[in-house]
């Protein structure tokens, strides 16, 4: 896409209001303050903070589903219409792809933002080894922000209350691979077996 139209986080928003349903719009809200807050919260400092006038935290958490309420069916047409490779794992699920599918969207508004950034959009979805600070905190806001029913004030500072962000992603990754299993949605992808061995083998981290 190259129909660049979008400047200021304001446009981005209003962009995102007619594109998703006003849940979907909530909760990346949500996700975007919640973001910012779990990077202040472990005092990360070590990510590429602002682009073009637009923060990472707001961008990536206003970005990040765009793609969610495609159909599998669209998804797939995207990929193929825009050179998008998938995974064996993407195409026999493509909802998988929804993060990555989110970050070509983003790139098709405002341009070539910052490679990390499209990372943490693409890693949100089911984790990834070699997550950054930004990536880790959108993959936990992605689980914690205030309009997600399923999550209690007491599980939030569990999960806050963690050592560092790595061991704090780590507790939503496991708890998150259990929630999938129990539900029979889908099994750990490769991408949170990843993360998880990343984060283990590198960080130290332990459930
Ligand atoms: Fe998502
Ligand atoms: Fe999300």
């Amino acid at each position: 896409m190259s129909n660049q139209r979008i400047c200021t986080i304001e446009q981005l928003a209003d962009y995102l209001k007619g594109h998703v349903s006003e849940r979907r719009y909530l909760h990346s809200m949500g996700v975007a303050q919640t973001t910012g807050k779990v990077l202040d919260h472990f005092g990360c400092t070590d990510y590429e903070r602002t682009w073009n006038g637009f923060g990472a935290p707001e961008f990536c958490g206003l970005a990040h589903d765009i793609a969610r309420e495609m159909t599998d069916a669209q998804l797939l047409e995207y990929c193929k219409e825009n050179g998008v490779t998938l995974s064996e794992e993407d195409i026999k699920a493509p909802v998988l792809a929804h993060g990555t599918v989110s970050a070509e969207i983003a790139a098709g508004l405002v341009g070539d933002y910052p490679k990390s950034w499209y990372r943490a959009l693409c890693d949100h979805t089911t984790g990834n080894s070699g997550m950054d600070s930004l990536a880790l905190a959108l993959f936990i806001a992605d689980y914690i922000e205030p309009t997600r029913r399923f999550m209690t004030d007491q599980r939030r500072g569990f999960y806050l209350g963690s050592s560092s962000i790595q061991q704090c992603a780590y507790r939503v990754l496991c708890d998150m691979i259990d929630h999938w299993r129990s539900t029979g949605f889908h099994d750990a992808s490769s991408g949170s077996l990843a993360m998880k061995e990343d984060l283990e083998k590198k960080w130290g981290c332990k459930y």
